[in-house]
């Protein structure tokens, strides 16, 4: 018999696409992955025979190596979690650190608590695992509201997602606010900190939370080769964080579900790092140019590879005029529309479409 919870679960909507149109409803950036990467992945396939390596020990070794760096705390691979994506990730974490409850038991089902609105698979996760989701607003501003995340932690609250920059709206948080915020969390309540987007933020006053791992062991970091490297296709996450947590978070994973063409392709792309400041530094440029354009009303802060039209009711009649111009953009009914921000070329036609749909009679 089917879990009956499922039938109330809303199937994650994928960026719709137009094959004569540009895409700029995913997040997904223009270019291939960075250079090697490709050659690196089919040598990987040609071994296609042969089982993967299941803990992923090369791959989270050069993360561990990688990050040691960047973080306060001595990283070594027990500390990195790798999976088919950030989002497989986030929902091993539901799993690992929430009891669900369909009312099998009786027992009320344990909390997960994540800013609202925000990246679309959160309620699915929490939902998937029986826990149960308690979703706080987002400031006036869209930003996560961490002083009401703080105030809504209960008993039953076992995992915090934070999303930072906020996916659709594009907002920080502060270094400072986090710290407030993560002082008032207790030990015992896991917080992941989904960093999505971390290459592209610009803001110095926003965190680098692997910097702050050190003086908050449940924090953890989930980032993802999905974004600025390029790599959506192949599914390739990771959460660094404190040993206990990593080993649950791989109890909870398929077995296997790391494939090998996958994980060369992402060693691949830590070798060939550098290359990827010049790429987000671009995206960053045309952000500007987008931002530029738009009315004050509509223009916010703009901290990830996409930009927020917080335009409300009028959010269908917008995506549906870019559609009629072969743009597609992500449209939250009622709400706003989300544009992904990619290079000169697909911004010039942007900016035109915008101007062609008359962007500022949009403003409110
Ligand atoms: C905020 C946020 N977190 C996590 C993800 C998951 O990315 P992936 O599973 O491709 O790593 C996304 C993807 O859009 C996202 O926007």
């Amino acid at each position: 018999m089917i879990r009956p919870a499922l039938s109330a679960l809303p199937s994650y909507a994928q960026g719709s696409d137009d094959p004569q149109g540009l895409k700029l409803s995913s997040n997904e950036i223009t270019q291939g992955p960075l250079p090697g990467v490709v050659e690196a992945a089919a040598h990987a396939l040609a071994k296609a025979n042969r089982y993967p390596d299941m803990a992923v020990t090369g791959l989270r070794t050069a993360i561990a190596q990688w990050h040691g760096i960047d973080s306060s705390l001595p990283i070594t691979a027990e500390n990195v979690a790798v999976g088919a994506g950030s989002s497989a990730l986030i929902q091993q974490a539901v799993l690992a650190c929430c009891r669900g409850g369909d009312g099998i038991d009786g027992s009320a089902p344990d909390e997960v608590i994540y800013p609202w609105r925000s990246f679309e698979a959160y309620p699915i996760f929490a939902q998937v695992a029986g826990a149960t989701a308690v979703e706080v607003p987002l400031t006036p501003e869209l930003r996560n509201d961490l002083p009401a995340i703080a105030a809504a932690i209960t008993e039953r609250t076992r995992l915090i997602i934070v999303c930072n920059p906020n996916n659709p709206t594009a907002t920080t948080v502060t270094r400072n606010e986090l710290e407030d915020f993560l002082d008032k969390v207790p030990q015992d309540v896991q917080v992941l900190l989904d960093e999505a987007y971390f290459e592209y933020v610009r803001n110095e006053k926003s965190p680098d939370g692997l910097s702050l791992l050190a003086a908050y062991p449940n924090l953890a970091v989930a980032r993802t080769f999905s974004k600025a490297y390029g790599l959506a296709g192949l599914r390739v996450g990771y959460v660094i964080g404190r040993p206990e947590l990593i080993d649950a978070l791989n109890k909870v994973c398929i077995p296997f579900s790391n494939n090998a063409v996958a994980q060369a392709a992402a060693i691949a792309s830590i070798d060939a790092r550098r290359e990827l400041l010049a790429r987000t530094d671009e995206t960053v440029v045309q952000r500007g140019r987008v931002l530029d354009r738009l009315p004050e009303s509509l223009q916010g802060q703009a901290e990830a590879n996409f930009v927020w039209l917080p335009l409300g009711d009028r959010a269908r009649e917008f995506a549906d005029a870019m559609a009629e111009r072969h743009i597609v953009v992500r449209c939250f009914d009622g709400d706003g529309v989300r544009i992904t921000i990619t290079d000169e070329a697909e911004t010039d036609s942007l900016l035109t479409a915008l101007d062609v749909v008359g962007i500022d009679d949009f403003a409110q």
